[in-house]
């Protein structure tokens, strides 16, 4: 036997069994930290597997509303929801995106009506809306920003309308969150709250997204208006500029590989971090999954808790359900 080295600390000792372990956990991921993103289409009786995104489907609202009734009894508290739009209903001005009969609108009201409780957020960019799967009104080749922030405002007061508790632009242009504040004010929607998409990143690691809602750029790419991946002061920035704008809570995203962003944001502000662990972050550990190369249940909760690690408050992820089942007692 060797005798005991004189060490002051055994950083083993609280890790020596599961009682202790468990007092001495720092992050824990639950149910309340999830917010599930769902795809809605037109139809009746329709759920689409996305094919880069095994397990995810688009819905038609009869169906999508049946799936958020398990999704509710899981103990989620809420969604984001996403619109496949038809072709013919795209066009460049994004008309669609703020008709009150239009898809989301009818979808949130439709929601609100049977599951009152749960918390609804509607994305606000004009990608699934417009012909050329910009963010914004195309203008030789140019994304326009203060003309896509007027219709950003429409959208916006139109998801209000139909009973959005969040509306949350991810377009990324500027001033689009002051705008959004103002007119909700002004309509008397001061209690519909805004979800930043602050930082957000010119990544590709939202393609499985974009075939999702057949939302790709015809041309170009998105690195005039979403930020450089290089970047990490500017996304101080974005976030300092969406809090004097009225912004009620900040998203990083993508977020695995901007861990180090999470951090820096939740050590800037005071306001609630939402990070979205987007479909790219999905469809790879979705796929090392299927060949049997990783433990997928694992791998999930460990990336999920890394992001609360980092500090984020909220995670949107498209596997809540999975982790909400795998959270039960
Ligand atoms: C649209 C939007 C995108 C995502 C959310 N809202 C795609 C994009 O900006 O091109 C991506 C989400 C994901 O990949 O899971 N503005």
């Amino acid at each position: 036997m060797v005798a005991p080295h004189p060490l002051i600390h055994r950083p083993r000792r609280l890790r020596r069994t599961e009682a202790l372990r468990r007092l001495v956990k720092e992050t824990e991921l639950t149910v309340n930290d999830l917010i599930y993103p769902v795809f809605v289409m037109e139809g009746d009786n329709i759920k689409q597997e996305i094919p880069s995104m095994p397990q995810c489907y688009r819905y038609s609202l009869d169906l999508l509303l049946k799936e958020l009734q398990d999704v509710v009894n899981l103990g989620i508290q809420g969604i984001a929801l996403f619109p496949l739009i038809a072709d013919e209903k795209k066009d460049n001005q994004g008309t669609e995106s703020y008709n009150p009969n239009g898809l989301v609108q009818r979808t949130v009201k439709a929601i609100k009506q049977a599951i009152p409780q749960l918390m609804v957020i509607t994305d606000v960019a004009l990608d699934p809306y417009s012909p050329y799967g910009h963010d914004g009104i195309v203008e030789n080749g140019q994304i326009l920003n203060d003309e896509t922030v007027e219709v950003l405002v429409k959208m916006a007061l139109s998801h209000a309308e139909a009973g959005a508790d969040l509306v949350a632009p991810s377009d990324m242009m500027d001033g689009r969150i002051g705008a959004i504040r103002r007119a909700l004010d002004a309509e008397g929607w001061i209690n519909v709250g805004i979800l930043a998409y602050s930082a957000k990143y010119a990544s590709a690691y939202y393609g499985p997204f974009r075939d999702a809602l057949a939302s790709a750029p015809k041309f170009g790419d998105k690195q005039t208006y979403q930020m450089d991946i290089a970047n990490s002061r500017e996304a101080i920035k974005e976030i300092a500029l969406d809090i004097k704008e009225g912004a009620d809570l900040l998203m990083i995203k993508p977020a695995l590989a901007y861990l180090d962003i999470i951090r820096r944001v939740r050590d800037y502000t005071h306001l609630p971090v939402v990070a979205y662990n987007v479909s790219g972050e999905y469809a790879m550990i979705k796929a090392a999954g299927q060949q049997g190369w990783i433990d997928e249940k694992k791998v999930i909760l460990e990336t999920l808790t890394s992001m609360k690690r980092a500090g984020a408050d909220l995670i949107l992820t498209y596997f809540a359900k999975e982790v909400a089942l795998m959270l039960q007692p």
